[in-house]
């Protein structure tokens, strides 16, 4: 049986078998006290150990960490902190430790717990924050089902840059030592393995507005990588990205639906993550367990791009990054604005065109496009999207501007040629996503093992 069961148990039971990690003993010579975790709830079961028991000094043996099996009834607890304990009939040590285990019960920093990974899952926070990932990962699901969408599987492999920043991991299967090369001394990529340059995608939208293009409402959730050499506490180098992509739809639909989605996914956690996010609320972020409250029922907010920069030159704050119009809102710009001057969830809309990607819509004022981001506060940007451009010639017009090649993209430009219809979609960081539902500041604790600059043990 499961100990999250167990503990929710409205009698007491015989003949119970629990499995689990051991997280505290505390031996006695007449009775002792052992507390157990099987990663299904954040508390632990504790064993009541009676010295009458078989190979009571087996007991002794037993150290934080170890991997047993316990039969016996569960019962009332008398003491306080539990409602049910479990009196032992029988213990079995499955898997022993030695004095070396590095997860000893005390408080460890999340620095430390990173270079322990492979550890890290059995501890409290970290129980917290997977089965949390877990369950959001299910609700995505269920938002996107609910409302017909159809579910698409990208390639992960891909011969595009869809945002055009050069950030790919190559994919290739040439000799890296004395690969083919043209008459230019150029690498012949042609006799790469798909005949072409490919590498690890940056995004699936690409190909989401084809099968958007198809079956109207469609989203895509899978990995993501970027080669960004930015050290931050809110990039990683693989994250998941879920990417929903709607026909007939403007910016403001795309909001709409962003906000509708962020707004299920936190009441789906308060709901359904009760014990775990209030420990998040007790150890990692004072406050969350209102923060999220209040979202869940808030409507966000809307500036555009250019009141923003407005908003910040008006401030008076000192930036690490001075402001102006046409530059990139940075970290501390986006935290600013949504924690000083909206205190929530902001969307920045229509921003210059020179900072976005080449698919988004032209805005009528020629400088600005259709562009949304989501910013919450803490964490900054959660969600990039837009309007895609539709029309074949201003689509072409632009890439030709920025220097793009477009037989490649070809078949990109081709739904807007055969029955285009203007579309919109957005893209969310499921890991920063996370960051907010559990509070935690840094990437590399909301992804099992995290990929970022110099890091891919595990
Ligand atoms: O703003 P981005 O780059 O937008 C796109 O990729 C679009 N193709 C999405 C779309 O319209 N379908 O990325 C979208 C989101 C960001 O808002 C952020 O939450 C997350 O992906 N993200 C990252 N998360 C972790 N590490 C990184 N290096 C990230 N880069 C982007
Ligand atoms: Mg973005």
């Amino acid at each position: 049986m499961r100990i999250k069961k167990l503990l929710s148990m409205a009698q007491g039971l015989d003949d119970v078998e629990v499995r689990g990690w051991v997280r505290t003993v505390r031996t006695g010579k007449a009775v002792s006290f052992m507390e157990v975790n099987d990663g299904s709830c954040l508390n632990s079961l504790q064993l009541v150990i009676d010295s009458a028991i078989g190979d009571y000094s087996l007991i002794g043996k037993i150290g934080t960490g170890a991997c047993i099996k316990a039969c016996g009834a569960l019962v009332a607890s008398p003491a306080k902190g539990q409602q049910w304990e479990l009196h032992v009939a029988e213990i079995e040590q499955i898997g022993a430790v030695d004095s070396h285990y590095p997860l000893q019960k005390k408080r460890h920093s999340f620095e430390y717990l990173r270079t322990i990974a492979h550890l890290r899952p059995r501890a409290n926070a970290f129980g917290a924050v997977f089965r949390v990932r877990s369950a959001i990962s299910f609700a995505v699901h269920q938002f996107f089902q609910q409302r017909d969408f159809l579910y698409v599987h990208t390639p992960i492999i891909t011969a595009s840059d869809c945002e055009g920043a050069g950030e790919m991991f190559r994919v290739t299967t040439l000799d890296d030592q004395c690969p083919p090369l043209n008459d230019d001394k150029t690498v012949d990529w042609q006799q790469d393995f798909f005949s072409c340059k490919t590498a690890l995608t940056v995004s699936g939208q690409l190909q989401g507005e084809l099968f958007a293009s198809a079956f109207r409402n469609i989203y895509t959730f899978g990995p993501t990588f970027r080669a960004e050499n930015s050290n931050t506490s809110r990039h990683a180098s693989e994250f998941w990205m879920i990417e929903p992509e709607i026909a007939f739809a403007e910016l403001s639909d795309d909001c709409q639906l962003a906000q509708d989605f962020l707004r299920y996914m936190v009441n789906y956690a308060l709901e359904n993550c009760g014990d775990d996010l209030q420990f998040c609320n007790d150890r990692i972020e004072k406050g969350l367990l209102d923060k999220l409250s209040k979202l869940g029922a808030a409507n966000f907010e809307t500036m555009s791009y250019t009141e923003a920069v407005e908003r910040l030159l008006r401030s008076g704050e000192k930036f690490e990054y001075p402001v102006h119009w046409g530059a990139d809102l940075q970290s501390e710009h986006e935290r600013y604005l949504c924690e000083q001057v909206v205190d929530g969830p902001l969307f920045v809309v229509d921003y210059p065109k020179e900072i976005k990607a080449f698919y988004m819509r032209g805005n009528d004022d020629g400088k600005t496009v259709a562009a949304m981001d989501l910013l919450v506060p803490r964490v900054g940007e959660i969600i990039g999207g837009s309007q895609r451009e539709e029309r074949y010639d201003v689509l072409a017009a632009r890439m030709n501007e920025l220097g793009m090649e477009s037989e490649s993209l070809q078949w990109y430009l081709d739904i807007r040629r055969w029955g285009s219809c203007p579309h919109a979609g957005f893209g969310l960081g499921f890991e920063r996503l996370l960051m907010y539902l559990t509070g935690m500041e840094n990437i590399r604790d909301v992804i099992p093992f995290p990929r970022t600059p110099g890091q891919a043990k595990f």
